[in-house]
């Protein structure tokens, strides 16, 4: 607006030589021609239509470094992958305000935005330069975990658990538990390319000594510490740090720890492009998986008689939009409340599953139908979805804006059974990357995350000798 200001007061200090006719004109049409610039300055800051993606100034673009190859791979991923699933995904607010235009194109997986074809087959955004990639991080990513006693006051939260992770937030303490007894870790901190702060904070939310209110406290106590005993945090801010927590109480306790939050990889469950606290490409987002322990047979001829699906408590307006248009229908079940038949057979019995965005975008669904091979429609806007990175969600997914929920069915009806065919075998070839094991298997969700570790492993490292 100060633009505007400016010409006016420019006009009206400006004497046009000649008849006041001229003045009649020349203002008023300055004044529509200014306007119209501004209308169309606001349009663009506002509009998706302009949006060019901002490469994100955390990832280290330099094609120049000395690890060659990888970097050069990875610079090429990154390209291919900002385009992806987001634009499409995240378009509409949780108030209904937002661009129908960016809606429209989530109807239907596979239409392109001038709706013809697109090849969404391949599950992975680049498959050879992922699998190349993934066979160097294995030969070299190093990682150093700062070392605690058993007799440490706080061993609770800072070592793995004895007992093998289960539940709701069991990712946490999963990847820890694996890491620690990994070829991953080096003790030669000088050889790492990245520190692991190994508070958990799932425990240290049930430590009577901290709790949930204390959690920020201790966090800022840790790195205190950490940064007083050692070098390596001070030399980059944290900015080759991570930590790795499941439970969304997370999302506040690095409040008081403010360069955990904007400088160390954040790798969480609650990876919302809508909090404050989550920073989208320097942070990943760790899938939640509940770990399940039958091993279903048959998936692709299970007896899928039911349309849609889903299970939860009413905890978000996204939730009570769903009940709203759905709660009676004969063909997308949606349940509230106490589940009288099993929940492995519903997943079982469903075409498809839906991820519905409850207090958290994130919740254990998508891992589940994905277990039980069942094709995830996730209405959940704003979720940086796992391993987003590597895998092409839209290959085996369907991604609903949350505006959208009254046109769910329409949606689903307007997949061709070739179409589904196609999405639930690329379920079945993804369903690996959603599961955790004790001992890691290859691509499993540990060797996964480790990956998306390993694209922003920070370079700098290599080379600040003069610290
Ligand atoms: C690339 O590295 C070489 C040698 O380290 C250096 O001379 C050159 O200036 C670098 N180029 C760029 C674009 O950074
Ligand atoms: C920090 O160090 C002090 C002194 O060694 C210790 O008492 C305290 O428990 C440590 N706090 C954390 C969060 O590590
Ligand atoms: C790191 O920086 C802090 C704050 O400037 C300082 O108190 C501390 O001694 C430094 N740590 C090391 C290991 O030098
Ligand atoms: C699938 O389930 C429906 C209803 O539950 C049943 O009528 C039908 O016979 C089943 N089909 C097969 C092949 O099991
Ligand atoms: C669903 O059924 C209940 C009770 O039968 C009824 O009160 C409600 O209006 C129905 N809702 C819709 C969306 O049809």
């Amino acid at each position: 607006m100060a633009y505007s200001s400016l010409v006016l007061y420019y006009l009206s200090q400006r004497r046009v030589p000649g008849r006041s006719f001229r003045h009649f004109f020349f203002i008023p049409t300055s004044l529509a021609l200014v306007t119209s610039l501004l209308i169309l300055f606001y349009i663009s800051t506002t509009s998706n239509l302009f949006t060019h993606h901002h490469p994100n100034p955390k990832t280290p673009l330099q094609i120049n470094s000395s690890s060659s190859s990888s970097t050069f791979s990875f610079t090429i991923l990154r390209h291919k992958t900002s385009s992806t699933p987001f634009a499409i995904e995240a378009p509409l607010t949780e108030d209904g305000g937002g661009q129908r235009i960016e809606s429209q194109r989530s109807l239907g997986p596979q239409l392109g935005s001038d709706g013809s074809h697109v090849n969404n087959n391949e599950v992975f955004h680049d498959r050879h330069i992922f699998l190349e990639d993934y066979k160097e991080m294995k030969r070299s990513f190093k990682i150093y975990v700062y070392p605690h006693r058993q007799d440490d006051s706080f061993a609770n939260a800072l070592l793995p658990v004895d007992s093998e992770p289960g539940g709701n937030y069991a990712s946490e303490s999963f990847f820890k538990k694996v890491l620690m007894k990994s070829r991953f870790i080096t003790n030669d901190p000088t050889k790492a390319d990245l520190f692991f702060l190994p508070f958990s904070i799932a425990r240290l939310r049930h430590d009577p000594r901290v709790g949930v209110g204390g959690i920020q406290d201790f966090i800022r106590d840790y790195i205190f510490n950490v940064s007083q005993k050692y070098q390596y945090w001070n030399r980059t801010g944290g900015a080759d740090h991570f930590y790795v927590a499941c439970h969304s109480i997370g999302r506040s306790a690095m409040e008081k720890a403010s360069e955990v939050k904007f400088n160390a990889i954040q790798v969480v469950c609650s990876s919302s492009y809508f909090l404050p606290g989550y920073i989208p490409h320097k942070d990943a987002c760790l899938p939640q998986i509940w770990p399940r322990k039958e091993e279903p047979h048959d998936l692709l001829s299970s007896n899928r008689t039911k349309l849609a699906f889903f299970a939860g408590g009413i905890n978000s307006p996204v939730r009570e939009k769903l009940l709203q248009v759905w709660r009676n229908d004969s063909e997308i079940f949606a349940h509230f409340g106490r589940l009288t038949t099993p929940y492995a057979d519903e997943l079982l019995g469903s075409k498809f599953c839906l991820h519905v965005k409850g207090f958290e975008v994130n919740t254990a669904r998508v891992a589940d139908s994905l277990y039980y091979g069942c094709v995830p429609v996730i209405i959940a806007n704003y979720y940086d979805l796992p391993f987003a990175d590597i895998l092409n969600w839209k290959s085996f997914s369907v991604i609903v804006a949350t505006l959208d929920i009254p046109l769910l069915k329409k949606i689903l009806k307007g997949i061709s059974s070739e179409e589904y065919t196609r999405l639930q075998s690329n379920v079945l070839k993804v369903r690996k990357h959603f599961q955790w094991h004790l001992s890691p298997i290859d691509y499993d969700a540990f060797y996964m995350v480790m990956y998306e570790l390993w694209l922003r492993r920070s370079f700098s490292t290599v080379t600040s000798s003069n610290f």
